[in-house]
């Protein structure tokens, strides 16, 4: 069970969030939901003492491997730095034995520290345990460990701690490295190598440790032992009653793949740094560079410096939580890189990056901090090498951008086979990385999406417009002509509702190919007269006269689903005609996908079933394009049929909520959104947490209730705050300004950090200001 209210002091208050039961069955929800984490790595927070069923998980972004030709590319889980095996009294240290009283693990989302503490009592002793850690935001290489060990009945203790560095670690048994060097410097700095067996990276790790009593540092010689992909040391103290042992292990991550091994990551260099690293955190201690990470950290909370006032402590924690894991799974160091659909707390989607980037984690950072918005967009734009070859494979031209992406130059990295079939108890085939196509258009909206909200023309002009001209040019060869109809079809696709397989004109994959287009056709135009030297240069590289025929030919064809006489727009060619069943027992289900219980895929195809906002996920980014009335009645059509088993469907209805003005039904869904990851549910985050949620959930906030759009180009706001909240505020980058937006129930208030005149529209009416503004709503 989760604790949300465990409040240490005011200032913490809303901060942190325990588990308070140690759960032998259900150890993946706190190790995922409390990962920590730098962008650079994520480390699950497994315990330090091992149980069955565990994941410890340390993933370097952007180091994929292929274990073989019959698996895909993921990130590889590298040596682990966290296990601690405890011996007292001849007996290792474990809660499944003894009796185990003051559990409590929390994670402190300020300050980014895991902290774990029990008392335990086993042998007629009474010992208390205290762990700490953190990822260091400081230095990105880091990660710190504190065991503190105190016996406070029964006497003495004969105490052993072992700890080292190890290398057995898998992905679920793949074993993504070849064996590399151990060894021990001075009797103190631990390293272990390992390299990716197929893209050749070499991993660096490192560890040494401080042992204290009584706060004294002490000078126990280690045991030291090398084995079969494992390097570790023991020291064996008798510890007395009332003292305390402080184990520090302090440990280093480097990887040949790192940037500032840019032109020579020869593993002599990775591993000189890597102990040049490791001694200078010796000698600098836990205390001293946790100090320096808090301080990383304060910055982060300066940046993105949301704040609200609710009835509901909770609210206030599920929007830092979704800010803390937002920050931990963001590559900002390396636009080479891209954000998990499970960030790096886990094996789920084997790091892979999805439409969940674009969509639902994107606008956090257009909207408060641009820089990193663009790294993740240049990490598209590098990606056009896989998406080329994509699209080539499949006889297409352009771009044709990977369901599911890794390393840029990889291409599709979509496994093909996944869950259990419950008819045939085959594996069922997963169609996303063939037919799932709407990712190509979702990263140009997003291309679009920024350099409206931004104005960054070096970035169009580096980057923007040939991602949006050559994935143009791939939906133009897309199309398939219906000579019958006389119109541009799209045909043999999976929508957003990954439920229905195999679909004809899914209405969202047709109206963002055909956005995709009119959009490229636009930007010929202002480019051809605006920046001809650089109109020249794309020409010659993606023949733009020619591929802008085409468009001219098709756009206008392109088959567009309408609203049929009950104003419902078909999914696709066939939803509308399928059987509808009783959805209450599985709309009512406590854990998602339910319905494979009874049904598997092929039979759920031929239902009127939807796993996730479909025609919704339309409305939501091109809003203008439909009537409220439509929305309204598609809204109430869809919905009774989607059972929100995917985590990225509960903010988009609960943002469309708000629109139609059903705020009380939004704030429903935004609770519902928050519970996701943080929520009581021991089991919805065992794979790793849910990225694209988190960013919905910032979105609920920032484009729900307070209602920020971008539309063709403006700032709009609407804001209508929940009952409960009495106040919010939140920065928003708009054109190169940092604007602080504070709301209250029927006041706005919006302070520019610079001095060029804003203009937007709020609740429909217009207005410019500069610097300052106030208004009721
Ligand atoms: C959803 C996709 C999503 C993926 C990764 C799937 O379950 O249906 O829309 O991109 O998970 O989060």
């Amino acid at each position: 069970m989760l604790s949300y209210d465990n409040i240490r002091s005011d200032d913490l208050r809303n901060w942190i969030f325990s588990e308070v039961e140690f759960h032998p069955l259900a150890l993946g929800k706190a190790e995922a939901v409390m990962s920590l984490g730098n962008g650079y790595m994520g480390l699950r927070s497994a315990s330090e003492e091992p149980y069955i069923g565990e994941k410890r998980n340390l993933l370097v972004n952007g180091t994929f491997n292929k274990f073989d030709e019959f698996e895909v590319s993921e990130l590889p889980n590298a040596a682990d730095l966290t296990r601690l095996d405890i011996v007292i009294d001849g007996t290792r240290l474990s809660l499944e034995r003894g009796t185990v009283t003051d559990y409590e693990r929390s994670l402190n989302l300020r300050d980014a520290e895991l902290v774990r503490s029990f008392v335990w009592e086993y042998g007629g002793k009474k010992i208390r345990f205290r762990f700490r850690r953190f990822v260091s935001l400081d230095r990105l290489h880091q990660i710190g460990l504190l065991a503190e060990i105190t016996p406070l009945e029964g006497g003495d203790v004969s105490l052993v701690v072992r700890s080292g560095i190890d290398g057995q670690a898998t992905n679920s048994g793949s074993q993504h490295f070849h064996e590399g060097e151990k060894r021990i410097y001075d009797k103190t700095y631990l390293e272990l190598i390992q390299t990716t067996t197929e893209s050749k990276v070499d991993f660096v790790l490192g560890a040494a440790h401080h042992v204290k009593i009584n706060g004294e540092k002490t000078d126990l010689a280690p045991k030291m032992d090398i084995d079969r992909r494992r390097v570790a040391v023991s020291y064996s103290v008798k510890l007395e009653e009332g003292s305390t042992l402080a184990f520090e292990k302090l440990a280093t991550v480097f990887t040949s793949r790192d940037r500032e091994f840019d032109g020579d990551s020869s593993l002599d260099r990775v591993r000189q740094t890597a102990l040049e690293e490791l001694r200078s955190m010796h000698s600098a201690g836990y205390d001293a560079l946790f100090e320096k990470h808090c301080a990383a950290w304060a910055k982060v909370w300066q940046q993105y410096d949301i704040s609200l006032k609710s009835a509901h402590s909770f609210d206030v924690l599920a929007i830092r939580f979704a800010i803390y894991h937002l920050v931990i799974m963001t590559p900002a160091h390396d636009h080479r890189m891209g954000i998990g659909a499970k960030g790096l707390s886990g094996e789920g989607y084997k790091g892979h990056s999805f439409w969940d980037t674009e969509i639902f984690i994107l606008p956090f950072y257009i909207y408060s901090n641009p820089v990193v918005a663009r790294a993740l967009l240049e990490y598209r734009y590098l990606g056009l090498e896989g998406a080329r070859a994509k699209a080539k494979e499949n006889g297409y031209s352009g771009a044709m951008y990977p369901w599911e992406a890794g390393w840029p130059s990889d291409g599709e990295v979509t496994p093909v086979w996944g869950q259990v079939d419950i008819v045939t108890g085959e594996q069922t085939k997963i169609w996303s990385g063939f037919i799932e196509q709407h990712i190509t258009s979702d990263i140009t909206y997003a291309v679009w999406h920024y350099y409206k909200a931004t104005g960054d023309q070096d970035f169009m002009n580096r980057f923007g417009y040939e991602i949006i001209f050559d994935t143009a040019r791939f939906w133009a060869s897309r199309l398939e002509w219906n000579e019958a109809k006389g119109r541009y079809e799209i045909n043999e696709v999976v929508g957003p509702d990954e439920y229905k397989e195999h679909v004809d004109n899914n209405a969202f994959t047709n109206y963002m190919a055909h956005f995709n287009i009119q959009l490229a056709m636009e930007y010929y135009e202002t480019l051809r007269e605006r920046e001809p030297r650089l109109f020249e240069e794309l020409n010659r590289k993606l023949s733009l006269e020619q591929a802008m025929a085409e468009w001219i030919a098709k756009a206008k064809l392109i088959y567009l689903p309408e609203p049929n006489e009950s104003g419902i727009i078909p999914q696709d060619d066939t939803y509308l005609q399928k059987k509808v069943i009783d959805l209450s027992p599985y709309k009512a289900q406590s854990k998602v996908g339910s319905i494979f219980d009874d049904y598997n895929l092929d039979q759920v195809g031929a239902m009127q079933v939807s796993k996730q906002a479909d025609i919704m996920m339309l409305f939501f980014l091109l809003e203008d394009r439909f009537a409220p009335e439509i929305k309204r009645a598609n809204y109430d059509y869809y919905e009774d049929k989607t059972l929100h088993d995917s985590s990225l469907s509960m903010s988009t209805h609960s943002i469309l909520a708000n629109d139609f003005g059903d705020g009380e039904l939004a704030y429903k869904l935004f609770r519902r959104a928050t519970e996701i990851d943080l929520g009581p549910y021991m089991h919805s985050s065992d794979a790793g947490i849910h990225s694209a949620s988190l960013g919905g959930i910032w979105e609920c906030v920032v484009l729900g209730f307070a209602g920020v759009r971008m539309l063709g180009g403006e700032l709009h706001l609407n804001p209508s705050l929940p009952d409960a909240w009495e106040e919010l505020s939140f920065p928003l980058y708009w054109q190169g300004q940092r604007l602080k937006v504070e709301l209250e129930r029927h006041l706005l208030r919006i302070e520019a950090d610079g001095e060029a005149e804003v203009s937007l529209t709020v609740h429909g009416r217009e207005m410019k200001f500069t610097k300052q503004l106030q208004i009721s709503y």
